[in-house]
């Protein structure tokens, strides 16, 4: 007898009339007037759970009864055609093993069917037991092993970047400290005393550092936890949240486009096939959208428009936007929406004003604009942020202050040892989830969601 999972029981990898044992928690259970429990049990190897049958000649019935929601089990039995609706198998027990009761059951926080997703965040350690977040959490797993293969299959190098950093890549200064210094004030504070002896933060990017390896290794990419202390509250934003972050050489914002492209084609088109039940479950219950909105990444060509000529765009719009559009202003979330509305497809916005985007990005001849770029996507908006990088050092210092080419006086040697046309993107790895999944808020993304005055669990 062996143990097997519920996903190989329930894709018939088991024979009809083995002798198996499954480990798992109970999602419900039934008690029959007729001496019949009804336990239905799931272990997270699949979207859907078991059902196992117990009767009173088990020799613990009486314990077996009192068996409530979310109690950890052990069953061994004897797989067999179900009689019921909705399975086709059943387990018929002979073992009904109690590994864990629930205590206080009229208390387990998750006991009913149905809770709101802003109820759940206050029980971010037992949500993972419901539906939904088992099933997001398969789908991240999904994406993941998707984008590594994606990569791998191309011949891009996976590098890990530093989580401690002493630089602020994007330069919007929102950056959480690391040090071991116990003074408060920050003026204060002699940072050759610290640990690093300097001044050292979380890392918002890992661009900077695998610039250093693309310039060596051609085809690299990060894929690890990125910090940002900014102050917003949106249904967008984490403090803490995955970011994948590839960089080719040789390549111009062109390719850089034509690769983003290009990768959210290929893990979307992975994704559906690995995970068929759970992407299935999210558009029946979740969003009734959500399996066209991932063909239309798969299927239409993504709308590539400068920024100059979506301001113009946005501009002749029969549309009230509730913040000002006006050429060198950012693109807010209403005008990445009105963009994709209107394509009816992703939106490849390049070439915004230098005073909006990061030091690092290539001036173009204009030498108003940048060659950056932002892939829009509906309803979650920006999902990538990318750029040609300045590879010409007089022009890279031109866009640095004293301190920060002080500081970055490693990455400026770049540019000056055998510098190449270089281009990159960050992927936010939890928005990329939220699109596929059509889960309104992020926070349900992050299995421990960091964000303002909330580090509980
Ligand atoms: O546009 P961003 O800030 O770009 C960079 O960090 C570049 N260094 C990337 C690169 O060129 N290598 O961030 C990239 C992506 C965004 O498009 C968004 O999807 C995600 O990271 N992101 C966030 N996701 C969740 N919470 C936040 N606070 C995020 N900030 C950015
Ligand atoms: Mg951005």
């Amino acid at each position: 007898m062996s143990t097997h999972t519920i996903r190989e029981i329930l894709q018939n990898e088991v024979a009809i009339d083995s002798t198996v044992a499954v480990n798992g928690w109970l999602r419900s259970v039934r008690h029959s007037k007729g001496g019949f429990s009804f336990l239905a049990i799931h272990d997270g190897s699949s979207f859907g759970h078991l059902q196992a049958v117990a009767d009173g000649s088990l020799s613990n019935y009486a314990d077996i009864q009192s068996l409530t929601t979310g109690a950890a089990v052990r069953i061994i039995g004897t797989l067999v055609e179900s009689q019921g609706r909705g399975q086709d198998r059943e387990l018929q027990a002979t073992d009904v093993q109690i590994v864990g009761r629930v205590a206080e059951p009229d208390q387990y926080p998750i006991a009913k069917k149905r809770h709101t997703f802003e109820y759940l965040r206050t029980v971010a350690h037992l949500r993972p037991r419901t539906n939904t977040f088992g099933a997001i959490a398969r789908l991240r797993h999904a994406t993941s092993i998707a984008i590594h293969e994606y990569f791998h299959s191309r011949e891009f190098v996976w590098i890990s970047t530093p989580i401690i950093t002493a630089s602020d890549c994007e330069g919007a200064g929102d950056l959480f400290r690391v040090s071991t210094l116990e003074t408060a004030n920050r003026d204060q504070i002699d940072y050759t005393d610290d640990f690093f002896g300097q001044e050292t933060f979380l890392t918002v990017s890992g661009q900077l550092n695998v610039e250093s390896f693309c310039l060596a290794l051609s085809r690299v990419y990060t894929f690890g936890p990125t910090f940002r202390a900014e102050n917003s509250n949106t249904s967008r934003h984490l403090a803490e949240f995955w970011m994948v972050e590839p960089e080719i050489a040789f390549a111009s914002l062109k390719e850089n486009a034509d690769l983003a492209e290009d990768f959210l084609k290929c893990v979307f088109t992975s994704i559906i096939k690995a995970v068929p039940e759970d992407i299935d479950f999210f558009q029946q219950r979740i969003d009734k959208q959500v399996g066209a909105r991932i063909q239309q990444v798969i299927e239409r060509p993504f709308v590539r428009i400068d920024y100059t000529d979506a301001i113009a765009e946005l501009q002749k719009a029969t549309k009230e936007f509730e913040f000002p559009v006006e050429w060198g202003l950012d693109l807010q979330s209403e005008h990445e929406r009105y963009l994709t509305e209107i394509a009816d497809a992703p939106v490849i916005v390049t070439n915004y004003p230098a005073g909006i985007k990061a030091f690092y990005m290539r001036l173009n001849d204009d030498e108003k604009t940048v060659a950056a770029m932002d892939v829009l996507v509906p309803g979650v908006g920006e999902i990538i942020g990318g750029s040609q990088r300045e590879e010409r050092l007089d022009v890279l210092d031109a866009r640095m202050n004293d301190e920060m080419r002080d500081e970055l006086w490693w990455y400026r040697e770049l540019r000056k040892y055998g510098t190449v046309p270089h281009a990159g993107f960050g992927v936010g790895f939890e928005r990329l989830v939220l699109y596929l999944s059509g889960m309104e808020n992020i926070r349900d993304i992050a299995p421990f969601p960091r964000v303002p005055k909330n580090a509980s669990f």
